[in-house]
């Protein structure tokens, strides 16, 4: 790996959110004072339900500069915003319902649209806002996600990168749609080269359910196409992995 690796340790899940809120506290702080606003993707799934939430209590409802965020999601369902299995809607009703965003700059991915025009228009919003309208992502300011949220399945999956799929290798488009081994099976992804120009990358992962799974990425042979969250390299920037004693049970550094 290129880019720094920081695995920060924490003793429960709930410590484990403060800590990843306090990164994305300072990520965001730091691009606000580079650029005036920060751009933050976020991840979908259960476990960042209470870091959402936490994230909308104080002291952090006012540490970070809500009305300058420009909101996108690593990946999406293709369900309907209001379905329960929408990464949007968590994120809505535990965290944006909550604090001053501004209403048009919450990018959400169409789900209820057919994949593929949603996941076209998608890339054109995330490029625009990005200033980058064609190419490959670079790590100019302004032209990254400020902060890059993610979770790691227990199958070593990251956003909706899976293993052996042909997005793993897709180093031109953005944003894809794809079929995965998981319920529901058609999602909208980010894709590798647009996560690795991020930074920094804060994945949040805790339990013992993951502990097997968080050694393999992390200690275990590099085999991105079997452990997608390897292929999280951030070109210019950092890797904090923000777990939980529990999900770090296995680690030799633990
Ligand atoms: C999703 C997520 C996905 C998630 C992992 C971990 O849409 O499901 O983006 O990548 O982060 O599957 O999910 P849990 O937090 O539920 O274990």
């Amino acid at each position: 790996m290129s880019a720094r690796v920081t695995i920060d340790v924490q003793p429960t899940p709930d410590t484990a959110m403060r800590a990843a809120a306090e990164r994305l506290v300072d990520g965001a702080t730091r691009a606000v004072a580079a650029s005036g606003r920060f751009t933050i993707a976020l991840s979908g799934g259960t476990t960042p339900r209470n870091l959402y939430a936490l994230l909308a209590t104080p002291p952090y409802a006012t540490r970070i500069p809500w009305p300058a965020a420009h909101v996108f999601w690593g990946d999406e369902r293709c369900v309907p915003p209001d379905d329960p299995a929408s990464n949007y809607r968590l994120a809505h009703e535990t965290l944006l319902a909550r604090v001053p965003v501004v209403p048009d700059r919450v990018h959400r991915v169409r789900g209820e649209d057919e994949a593929f025009a949603a996941a076209a228009l998608y890339e054109r919003e995330l490029r625009a806002a990005l200033r980058t309208l064609h190419g490959p992502p670079t790590t100019q300011p302004g032209a990254r996600l400020d902060v890059m949220l993610l979770g790691l399945g227990d199958n070593g999956h990251t956003a909706s990168l899976f293993p052996y799929s042909p997005a793993l290798d897709e180093r031109e488009c953005w944003v894809l749609a794809v079929d995965v081994d998981a319920t529901p099976p058609a999602r909208i992804t980010l894709t590798a080269p647009v996560i690795n120009a991020a930074a920094p990358v804060v994945f949040v992962v805790v339990g013992a359910a993951k502990a097997s799974i968080l050694r393999r990425v992390l200690e275990g042979a590099r085999d991105p196409a079997a452990l997608p969250a390897q292929l999280v390299d951030p070109v210019d920037g950092e890797v904090c992995w923000v777990v939980d004693a529990a999900a770090a049970a296995e680690l030799r550094r633990g």
